[in-house]
């Protein structure tokens, strides 16, 4: 008889081979130091996670132009890609493996945020709803500058050189990050991309960046060390598509060829604002290689999830920041301790890495 497939059945990603498919979902927690620098505290935060089959870092922006966020740690400086190579060499003397979330807000950002000032870029001059962090407190998003399409080749240019970076930083791959409302995603999805060029309107155009990013990256890394994370449904960044189950099994089944590690897909919408439309057994079975699945997923659920084949693995992010052994944890039945928001994006050491491992 064969044995079920359960969160601690190992996989191969592509490259890696993982002893579990409990995944460090990524999360921005602002702790770099001056310069966007990964520090001291970093390491330690990830090496206490290194039992995870996965860690996906937290979002690293590729270019100066990619910060929308204080105190995130950036992957475009030598001094962050130095920041970088003592936490891969941390996780990895722990026998862990890391993979780098490469990252631009688009126009998620700020002029106070951006190098001279200058707006933010995005696919079209659409202001985002809502507030963002700036150094002298929450003020409205501005409205972006649309880039020209001679400035394109710029932005892929800028993901490979930060996957360059991350390999000189000793990372086992890349994530490209195509949610959540980012650069990549602005233009994958309708609300927000009004372009009239080959990058807009019909989602083959659309998904255009997003498949030149990432031709870019596999270039650097091999396509079996990299993945890509969407998030069809989740409205946070004030964005939206008119067809998300048509726009993501596009996206899915161009990527599909490509041979890449995994697909990470952020399922539902993590603002609750609208209902779930989508049928993600129909994005996995486009994109046909492994599955990442995410977002207010338990063991119990997870577990059900895998044994059915309807998810190859499953990313955790709040219950990683406050279970830094969270494997050990599913493995024991322990209770999980619960992550406190209000150190999420902020605390220096609190929050961070004093939430303690099971006693032995
Ligand atoms: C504090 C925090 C920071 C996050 N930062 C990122 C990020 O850098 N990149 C990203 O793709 N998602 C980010 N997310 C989303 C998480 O990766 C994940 O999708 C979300 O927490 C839902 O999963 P969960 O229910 O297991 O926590 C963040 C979420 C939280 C709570």
């Amino acid at each position: 008889m064969s044995q079920e497939t359960t969160l601690f059945t190992p996989i191969r990603l592509g490259a890696l081979p993982l002893p579990n498919r409990i995944v460090m979902a990524p999360l921005t927690r602002n702790r770099a130091l001056a310069g966007n620098v990964p520090g001291p505290l970093a390491v330690t935060y990830y090496r206490q996670r290194a039992t995870a089959g996965l860690i996906v870092t937290e979002a690293s922006p590729v270019c100066a132009e990619g910060h929308g966020y204080p105190r995130t740690p950036g992957i475009h400086t030598p001094e962050q890609v130095a920041g970088w190579r003592a936490v891969t060499d941390a996780v990895h003397a722990e026998g862990g493996r890391i993979f780098l979330q490469l990252w631009h807000v688009g126009r998620i950002s700020h002029p106070s945020l951006q190098p001279g000032n200058a707006a933010p870029v995005a696919p079209s001059a659409l202001r985002p709803a809502g507030q963002v962090w700036t150094g002298s407190g929450l003020q409205d998003y501005a409205t972006p500058r649309a880039l020209a399409r001679d400035e394109l080749s710029g932005v892929v240019a800028a993901y490979r050189q930060a996957a360059e970076n991350a390999r000189a930083a000793g990372f086992d791959g890349v994530e490209v990050h195509g949610a959540n409302g980012y650069l990549l995603d602005q233009f994958l999805r309708s609300s927000t991309n009004r372009r009239d060029d080959d990058y807009g309107g019909p989602v083959e155009n659309r998904a255009r960046l997003l498949l030149e990013v990432v031709r870019a990256v596999t270039d650097v890394f091999g396509a079996d060390r990299v993945g890509v994370r969407l998030s069809p449904e989740n409205r946070f960044n004030d964005i939206a598509d008119d067809d998300p189950q048509a726009t993501f099994e596009y996206a899915a089944r161009a990527l599909a060829p490509l041979g890449l590690a995994y697909l990470h897909v952020l399922e539902g919408d993590m603002t609750g604002q609208s209902a779930p439309a989508v049928d993600y057994a129909k994005i996995k079975a486009a994109f046909a290689g492994p599955y990442m699945a995410n977002n207010g997923y338990d063991q119990a659920r997870a577990t059900a999830a895998i044994a059915a084949g309807r998810v190859d693995l499953v990313a955790f992010g709040r219950p990683f920041i406050s279970n830094p052994d969270l494997p050990a944890r599913f493995a024991a039945g322990a209770p999980l301790a619960e992550a406190d928001a209000k150190t999420f994006y902020s605390g220096e050491e609190k929050g961070y890495v004093d939430y303690p491992a099971l006693e032995q």
